[in-house]
């Protein structure tokens, strides 16, 4: 990862969601070290520097390259800010040699600076390319995906990550237009979000005898591409497992996460387990970046969750992009130090 150092500017172009409770479960102390793992446009980190006293330590992260550009302007002693994704938190710890920190906040999804820039390509209310890509400096865009991929691929990143129904309607005209020997129709393959929203209408549409809708017929599909192209669940899955061998006894995880995929694994890291100092895992992945002697210190630690919160009318009303949102704090417990 590559690192920057920062100052909070007054204002903020994302209006956190939980912000106090998020950083509450966070339970600060003002010498601790800590983790914003999804720095966005930096209101959880201002409200963590708020609270951290002049010896402790934030350390935030954000794969998107504009992120970090905005926080470049920021000034503040006790922040470091990496460019890169939170799957590689274990590793980057390491390489600044912090054995453990006293909690990590993530505030998952995109944010309202990416929604809203139309050249981003993430809303169907906007018209721009089909990228979708939060890192924009590595990775395939989502046209560049469709332009590959076959139809068992699509149909199953539809269902798979958008529980669209109509999946294989959608995947099948994709197809047809993409692998068309006429050239018309072959010009009707979607290379902007709106195109891409009218495609997805249209099938929906000839499909549905009934035509009502709480939200708009490509929703489903513009999040199952925007998690797959990003990795969304791996990268999550990936940073849950590290948790309980980078947070120390007694620190916090504090997650808010927007749609059922999201909410099952931040749920089944905090599952009741029972922690042994002789029963530890040796996955393959964690033995990339600690060695078989840390996993076996490490791993007796468990993520047990005291807190669950969802959005009130008040929060709703305040901040819609709430209305989905859940916030799980759990904290970290390790067998020795029972
Ligand atoms: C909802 S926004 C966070 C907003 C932030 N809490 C704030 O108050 O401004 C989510 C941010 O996390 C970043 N992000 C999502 N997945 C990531 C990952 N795997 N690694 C690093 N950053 C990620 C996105 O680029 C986005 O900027």
């Amino acid at each position: 990862m590559n690192k920057t150092s920062s100052n909070l500017p007054d204002k903020y172009l994302h209006q956190p969601v939980f912000l106090e409770e998020a950083v509450d479960g966070l339970n600060i102390f003002s010498g601790g070290t800590y983790v914003d793992a999804t720095f966005g446009r930096g209101g959880h980190s201002a409200k963590i520097l708020s609270r951290l006293g002049f010896d402790g330590k934030l350390i935030a992260i954000d794969k998107d390259p504009e992120a970090i550009e905005y926080a470049k302007a920021l000034n503040d002693k006790r922040l470091s800010l990496y460019h890169g994704s939170f799957s590689e938190l274990g590793n980057l710890l390491k390489s600044l040699k912090i054995e453990k920190v006293n909690g990590v906040l993530l505030d998952l999804g995109v944010s309202s600076p990416q929604i809203d820039s139309a050249d981003r390509g993430f809303s169907f209310q906007k018209t721009g390319p089909l990228d979708m890509r939060m890192n924009t400096s590595s990775g395939q865009t989502v046209y560049e995906w469709l332009m590959g991929a076959t139809l068992l691929q699509i149909e199953k990143v539809l269902k798979d990550f958008g529980d669209e129904k109509l999946s294989s309607f959608i995947a099948a005209e994709l197809i047809l237009r993409r692998d068309s020997k006429d050239c018309s129709a072959r010009k009707q393959f979607p290379e902007t979000t709106s195109d891409l929203a009218d495609l997805v209408v249209s099938v929906i549409e000839g499909k549905r005898k009934r035509h009502y809708y709480k939200t708009h017929p490509a929703t489903k599909t513009f999040q199952a591409l925007r998690i797959f192209i990003n990795n969304e669940l791996e990268e999550l899955e990936d940073l849950l497992e590290q948790i309980p061998m980078i947070v120390s006894h007694n620190g916090r995880l504090s997650v808010i996460s927007f749609h059922s995929l999201e909410h099952r694994l931040v749920k089944f890291s905090m599952r009741p387990r029972k922690v042994q100092s002789n029963n530890y895992s040796t996955h393959p992945k964690r033995l990339g970046f600690f060695s078989d002697q840390d996993t076996i210190k490490f791993a007796n630690c468990t993520i047990k969750e005291i807190k669950k919160i969802k959005p009130s009318r008040d929060n709703i009303q305040e901040n819609p992009r709430s209305r989905s949102a859940l916030l799980r704090v759990g904290e970290i417990i390790c067998a020795e130090q029972e």
